[in-house]
């Protein structure tokens, strides 16, 4: 038993979709749940400035006395997870491993950011597992800004995700990975865009049943109340008034800034 909070956190609301699937699995966790709005988006930044943000938020989670730490960022967990693991001495997650080891399909497709494509870190991870597998990478830079506007369902959306999903038309993949935390928030325009043969994978899924099983395993488990706390690195109401506008995600939680 640990009572201490898990720390998680990504550039804005992206890893909201992470922190869900984490809080349905696991209702007696408490989280610190960081949003990085003052240096959003992550997906055109270069490596050197990932790791920096990164390691900022992990010194200030630490700081809150959490016991493990969630990088619900795609781009975060395929730029600055090697230096993070190496440098801290706490458990951390990345978003990345729990699907490269589950996937069974023979060829697939991937979405996530610039950054997150540009570092062939999602291939390498995948062909650890699997080195039989076909991987068709797309970098979708536009739908970051278009989910933090809260302008999912619309004509826009509509349009960037049809341009985008076009290069997977003739490539016959069978499951698609949202590489990127922001994109299960265009989930059904996806699903419309593609077809329902298209298995379309939301990476929290298979990280919270690793994670849930790591704390079980190490003895790290709460019996806590569930509560989540919000940390923006920009402006906290600006942030918060997003969360309860456009997200529904806030039904599970009680907030307070630290
Ligand atoms: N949600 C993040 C990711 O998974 C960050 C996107 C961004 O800030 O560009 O890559």
């Amino acid at each position: 038993m640990d009572s201490r909070p898990i720390g998680i956190f990504d550039s804005g609301i992206g890893g909201l979709t992470v922190l869900k699937e984490l809080v349905k699995i696991l209702p007696n966790e408490d989280f610190i749940y960081y949003a990085d709005t003052k240096h959003i988006p992550y997906g055109n930044k270069s490596q050197k400035q990932i790791i920096e943000y990164s390691k900022n938020i992990v010194e200030f989670l630490i700081s809150k006395n959490v016991k493990v730490i969630v990088i619900a960022c795609g781009t975060a967990s395929s730029l600055a997870y090697p230096y993070l693991k190496e440098h801290y001495n706490i458990p951390i997650f990345n978003i990345i491993k729990p699907i490269a080891q589950s996937i069974k399909d023979k060829n697939i497709g991937i979405i996530a950011t610039k950054s997150s494509v540009a570092s062939h870190v999602w291939e390498n991870e995948i062909s650890k597992y699997n080195s039989n597998i076909n991987i068709h990478l797309v970098a979708c830079p536009v739908l970051v800004p278009l989910a933090e506007k809260g302008l999912q369902n619309t004509f826009i959306s509509k349009q960037y995700i049809k341009h985008y999903l076009k290069e997977f038309k003739d490539k016959n993949i069978t499951s698609l990975i949202l590489g990127c935390t922001h994109y299960p928030i265009f989930y059904e325009q996806i699903t419309e865009e593609l077809g329902n043969n298209i298995n379309i994978i939301n990476v929290g899924t298979p990280l919270a049943i690793d994670f849930k099983k790591f704390l079980y395993d190490s003895s790290l488990l709460a019996n806590n109340t569930g509560n989540i706390t919000y940390i923006a690195s920009g402006n906290y109401n600006a942030f918060m008034h997003k969360l309860n506008k456009r997200n529904r995600l806030l039904v599970y939680s009680v907030c307070q800034i630290i």
